[in-house]
């Protein structure tokens, strides 16, 4: 299989892009991982982790806090258009972007590749490749939804960080799980057992 591009923006909830990864990882997945300019802000500001900013110390940084040795892991910087990645030419096998920034959104729905996770999604849309934005911002304004459904139409799948309360989450772990599960199986990805809906009792 081609690798996947897992891409992480500056909104709330950097967990679920940890979890993604763990989970990915323990899989055996080949991922390229970028983190926006914002998301090394969000996990400073909200977590009070900093994240090493040179691409090169990420893979030990990445396996040492997730204690996880298996998979394949490519980091790459925010601004480095350069990369393989970067081209069409480069096969994947999709891109997912958790969680995604209002700011993304808007930059890729408009074409704007201002930086690599921008112009890497903007290569799976123009290669007709899966691109999966999990947006993370409540209130909706117009201009997100009007942005959201051109990507949507542009053959993106919207997939929302939104638990299925069905599920019946004992603690945020198992929400956490619920969402980032039900995000690769949208990809036809399968990471882990999903609490799915059976019917009524
Ligand atoms: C702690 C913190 C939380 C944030 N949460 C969100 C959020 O949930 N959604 C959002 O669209 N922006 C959020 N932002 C704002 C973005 O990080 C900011 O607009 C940034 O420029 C986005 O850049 P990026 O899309 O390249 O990551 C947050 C910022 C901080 C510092």
């Amino acid at each position: 299989m081609y690798p996947l591009v897992l891409a992480v923006t500056g909104a709330s909830a950097q967990q679920l892009a940890e979890r993604a990864l763990l989970l990915l990882l323990q899989k055996n997945f080949n991922i390229h991982l970028i983190l926006s300019r914002g998301a090394y802000e969000v996990w400073s500001s909200e977590l009070g982790i900093k994240v090493p900013l040179d691409p090169s110390q990420q893979e030990d940084f990445w396996r040492n806090r997730l204690s996880v040795t298996n998979g394949e892991l490519k980091c790459h910087k925010w601004n480095d258009h350069s990369s393989i990645i970067a081209s069409g030419s480069y096969a994947t096998s999709g891109m997912v972007i958790v969680p995604c920034t209002m700011g993304t959104i808007g930059r890729i729905a408009s074409g704007f590749s201002l930086n690599l996770i921008e112009r890497c999604a903007d290569v799976h849309l123009k290669e007709k490749r899966p691109l999966i934005l999990s947006p993370r911002e409540s209130p909706f304004s117009l201009i997100h939804l009007q942005n959201l459904t051109r990507l949507s139409e542009a053959g993106a799948t919207i997939c929302p960080p939104i638990p299925g309360w069905y599920s019946n989450p004992k603690n945020l772990d198992e929400m956490i799980d619920f969402i980032v599960i039900r995000l690769f199986d949208t990809l036809g990805e399968s990471l882990a057992p999903l609490n799915r809906w059976t019917g009524p009792n």
